[in-house]
């Protein structure tokens, strides 16, 4: 592995972004910073930030920026990310992303890969409904899960481009069985220089 690993999942709802965030924390031994994780443990524990954004959640709609990036810097002060993360669900906008940079510059470090995980709109929607049935998660109705990728498709794919402007995108076809995805991924991190560490 290289001395530290700081990478990003990024992918429309039901991609499988936090599926393979925690074989992807297990595999790499580093830590997944999931923002919907995050926000959806504050709403369970009726905190004051669940509070905050629980009908923002449920209505598919994005949490503010300066929630989300405070949420996100603070998480990352925390000592376990220092030697790397992986970030699932963030950053989301152009704001997002701007402060991540800041965030990551101010340690002198930056991401090393951004993860893109593909799927069409029909597989995610049945993925997303079956989970509906099976977690009962506000967010997976039929409507609100179309608002989230259209949502995505307006405001966080796009940067994509900007990611892949620096050099940074790897796009793995998110289809198939789930252990067929995680090896695409590491497939495509190994041809980036990232390796697992030895077991
Ligand atoms: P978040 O939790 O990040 O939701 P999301 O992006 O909509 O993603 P999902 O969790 O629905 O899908 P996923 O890609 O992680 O796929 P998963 O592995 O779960 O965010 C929720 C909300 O929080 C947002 O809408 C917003 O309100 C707020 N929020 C979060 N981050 C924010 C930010 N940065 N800024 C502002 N607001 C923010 O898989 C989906 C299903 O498919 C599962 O049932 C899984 O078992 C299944 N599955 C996975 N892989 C496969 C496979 N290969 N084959 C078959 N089924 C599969």
């Amino acid at each position: 592995m290289t001395k530290s690993t700081r990478l990003l999942l990024i992918g429309p709802p039901g991609a499988g972004k936090g599926t393979q965030a925690g074989i992807l924390a297990a595999t790499y031994a580093i830590p997944a910073v999931s923002t919907g994780d995050i926000f959806r443990s504050n709403v369970k524990n009726e905190t004051e930030l669940g509070l905050r954004v629980k009908a923002i959640m449920a209505a598919g709609e994005y949490v503010p920026d300066s929630v989300t990036n405070a949420v996100v810097e603070n998480r990352l002060g925390e000592s376990d990310t220092a030697a790397g993360f992986l970030l699932d669900g963030y950053p989301r906008t152009p704001d997002q992303v701007h402060e991540l940079d800041r965030m990551l510059s101010a340690q002198g470090t930056a991401l090393d890969v951004v993860v893109l995980i593909t799927a069409d709109t029909d597989e995610v929607v049945s993925r997303l409904l079956k989970r509906a049935v099976v977690e009962g998660r506000a967010d997976d109705t039929e409507s609100v899960i179309r608002h989230r990728l259209a949502l995505y498709e307006e405001q966080t794919a796009p940067l994509i481009d900007l990611y892949e402007k620096r050099n940074l995108v790897v796009a793995v076809n998110g289809l198939g069985a789930v252990d067929d995805v995680t090896s695409r991924i590491v497939a495509a991190l190994a041809a980036k220089g990232i390796l697992a560490p030895a077991a």
